[in-house]
């Protein structure tokens, strides 16, 4: 697998596969690579003749409190698990090829709405900074189909949105989310946990997984199943930012009759700010 850290280097490489007939999919990282992320590059070598990934922590999708600085950086660990996973090419820019005349004033990427719920709420500029840096790969590298993990999934549906509003000629994939054996969602912000914390942390999972089995039981009564949820976290020592049973399609508020639900969370435990999700298909 070849690395490389220029515009002009990744545009020239996959210009020539492309010029080649090939089909070339992405994965865009932050590194510190785990299975999960991995998954991702294993599902798009099934559907390209070239896979190209990159990892670059992107300083516009962290608030200013937030852990940019301490955000693990692994370049050789994460080269070697993607070596191994059958990706042909990582694109690994620094910032100030990414961002050479600086974040202030740069042209950005907004997908409203969506961008303004859930974790866009907690985490103002999230998703414009999602969006942007995630427009700007898509320049750089031109691929024909790209691949995001449902595990941010309400970022798989603002890239979706922002690729349908300005027509952006790639197709994006959304793959289910991997697990630790106990449930818990792998996230590079696991490494962040105490023992204690890793013990607890499945309890988001476990209470997703409750909440979700109420509802297809036909439980209709969503704001009192995400109040006794958000109860159920604290009392387990979790500060949780939401819980809440959304329609899966656009994360609009249920109004009664959808086939396809998602409840999804987020929850802080001592600093680590952890979030999941899972899929309800109501027959
Ligand atoms: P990062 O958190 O590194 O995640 C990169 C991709 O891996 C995302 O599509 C994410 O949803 C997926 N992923 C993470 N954990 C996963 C899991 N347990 N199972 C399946 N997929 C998982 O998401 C980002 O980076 C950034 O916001 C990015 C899109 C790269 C833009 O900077």
């Amino acid at each position: 697998m070849q690395t490389v850290t220029t515009i002009a280097e990744i545009r020239s490489l996959v210009a020539a596969w492309r010029a080649a007939g090939r089909r070339v999919a992405f994965v865009p990282t932050m590194g510190n690579l785990h299975a999960g992320h991995i998954h991702l590059v294993t599902e798009a070598r099934q559907r390209a003749d070239r896979v190209v990934a990159s990892i670059f922590v992107n300083p516009l999708q962290f608030g200013v409190n937030e852990d940019f600085s301490a955000y693990p950086r692994t370049l050789a660990a994460d080269q070697e698990k993607l070596a191994a996973a059958g990706c042909d090419l990582l694109f690994a820019p620094t910032e100030q090829e990414m961002y050479p005349l600086g974040r202030d004033g740069l042209s950005y990427v907004e997908v409203p709405g969506l961008s303004d719920i859930l974790c866009g709420a907690w985490r103002p500029g999230h998703f414009r900074g999602v969006a942007t840096v995630v427009s700007k790969l898509f320049h750089i590298v031109q691929p024909d189909v790209a691949l995001f993990g449902e595990k941010d999934y309400q970022q798989l549906l603002v890239i979706r949105l922002m690729v349908r509003d300005l027509d952006m000629p790639v197709e994006i994939i959304g793959v289910p989310t991997v697990r630790e054996t106990d449930g818990l969602a792998m996230s590079s912000r696991n490494g962040y946990l105490a023992a204690g914390e890793r013990q607890l942390a499945t309890e988001i999972h476990a209470t997703l997984q409750a909440l979700a089995a109420e509802v297809r039981n036909g439980a209709h009564d969503y704001p009192a199943l995400e109040a006794a949820a958000m109860r159920h976290l604290e009392q387990a020592g979790f500060r949780p930012d939401y819980v809440s049973v959304r329609r899966a399609e656009d994360l609009a508020v249920p109004q009664g009759g959808e086939r396809r639900l998602v409840v999804l969370a987020a929850a802080r435990l001592g600093a680590t700010r952890l979030i999941d999700n899972l899929l309800i298909d109501i027959s």
